[in-house]
């Protein structure tokens, strides 16, 4: 009989094929949007809380210079609350920017170094961001 469509191939009978599992699924996409919701809600408190102390209290942007920044990480409550933000908004953006890379690259080697150079900024970000928090000296000079 002639061959005249795909389904008229009689089902693959090697070894290989009959043993072969069904693919197990990744549920990365999923923890990421999750995520992302998450992340969201956590950020509205911290993002709009580090707005309101830094541009609205006490003169507002006026009164940020090295004392001021020195004065809050003092505090360790500041310094988690500033790292998480940190991470946060930097893990956040990133894997957005990540989902509209993925949406709007449309060839293979745009959409690998657009990713390539976003990883790069967001390690980049969050190491120094990181490290600052972590060994800033108040008595710098002194
Ligand atoms: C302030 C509170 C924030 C909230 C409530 C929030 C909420 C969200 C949510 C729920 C999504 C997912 C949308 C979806 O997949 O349907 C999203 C996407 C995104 N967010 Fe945020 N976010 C906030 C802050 C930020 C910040 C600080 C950045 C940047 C550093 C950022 C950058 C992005 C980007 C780039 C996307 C992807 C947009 C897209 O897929 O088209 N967001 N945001």
């Amino acid at each position: 009989m002639a061959v005249t469509s795909a389904t008229d191939l009689a089902a693959p009978r090697s070894p290989h094929h009959q043993q072969r599992k069904p693919a197990r699924r990744s549920n990365f996409e999923l923890q990421s949007w999750l995520f992302m919701r998450i992340s969201g809600m956590v950020l509205v408190f911290l993002v709009l809380g580090h707005l309101f102390i830094m541009l609205f209290l006490d003169g507002g942007v006026h009164k940020i210079n090295f004392a001021f920044v020195a004065g809050r990480w003092a505090s360790p409550f500041w310094q988690v609350w500033d790292l998480t933000m940190l991470w946060l908004a930097a893990i956040h953006g990133g894997n957005g920017l990540r989902t509209i890379i993925n949406d709007y690259a449309r060839r293979d080697g745009t959409r690998f170094w657009l990713k390539v150079l976003l990883t790069v900024s967001m390690v980049l970000t969050v190491v120094l961001g990181t490290y600052t928090l972590f060994t800033f000296n108040p008595n710098i000079g002194h």
